[in-house]
């Protein structure tokens, strides 16, 4: 079979991309406070970021790359019982054909008190145009997160439901909690309103420089609270294993 270079191909725009260095580096700071001391499982790491912003970081995805420290499906992990402390997911959520599979998966890894925490799109009145028309990814909300197999994630790991992460801790949070009692919802938040979007996240152009970049994530910081319902581009959820 083919290599698939993708996995390179967005190291490199990473790597020539000083505003998404920002604003990753913005999201690594809250995802990392978010983690209990101990080792921390990443789950479709991609490019291979969240190093430099955490130690004893096991980074995993399921298609190959240099950089990566095993090549492994979130959906089967071949990690023994109880081996991680933290499990950490950027964007990859709404990628995965059956996340139930997942999220047993992660039941089994986490010690006791482990986390998993996650940062996925959030679907709300100012970001769904953007997602929807801006982006290759779709918006399905008829979709069940918690069936079967989920349309939108499937074979190819770049296809994705961008609603997935909105409808499970949303309408069907209550669904979620009965049916995954052990993982807490301690965190749900939303935010990330322009500098985000303004960057063109992974694709090759920016409407921002990184210093522009950082005095709007000052700014949006300010505003999250009021704001996070209706402008939020992103879900950043924490969820702890009793
Ligand atoms: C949008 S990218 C995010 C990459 C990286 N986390 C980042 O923030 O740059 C989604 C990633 O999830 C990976 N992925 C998709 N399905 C997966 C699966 N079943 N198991 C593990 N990784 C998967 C893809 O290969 C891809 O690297």
């Amino acid at each position: 079979m083919a290599k698939d270079h993708r996995p390179e191909h967005y190291r490199a725009i990473w790597n020539g991309k000083p505003v998404l260095q920002e604003i990753y580096r913005d999201y690594y700071r809250r995802i990392a406070a978010r983690c209990v001391p101990g080792r921390t499982l990443e789950v479709g790491g991609g490019s291979g970021n969240l190093k430099a912003a955490l130690d004893q970081v096991t980074c995993t995805d399921i298609l190959p790359a240099s950089w990566l420290d095993a090549v492994a499906d979130a959906q089967s992990l071949p990690f023994a019982d109880g081996s991680f402390n933290n499990i950490v997911l950027v964007d990859v959520l709404h990628h995965l054909a059956i996340p139930r599979a997942f999220l047993c998966e992660a039941q089994r890894l986490l010690k006791p008190g482990g986390r998993i925490v996650m940062l996925e799109p959030a679907i709300t009145p100012m970001s769904w145009p953007c997602y929807r028309y801006g982006h290759q990814e779709g918006v399905d909300f008829r979709q069940d997160p918690l069936g079967p197999q989920h349309r939108g994630g499937g074979h190819d790991p770049f296809e994705a439901n961008q609603a997935m992460p909105t409808l499970l801790f949303g309408r069907f949070r209550g669904r979620f909690e009965r049916e995954f009692p052990r993982l807490h919802l301690k965190e749900l938040e939303k935010l990330s309103f322009f500098a985000y979007p303004l960057s063109g996240g992974f694709r090759p152009w920016t409407l921002l420089t990184a210093s522009l970049a950082r005095v709007f994530l000052r700014l949006e910081n300010f505003v999250q609270p009021i704001l996070g319902p209706v402008m939020a581009f992103r879900l950043l959820v924490v969820l702890e294993q009793r």
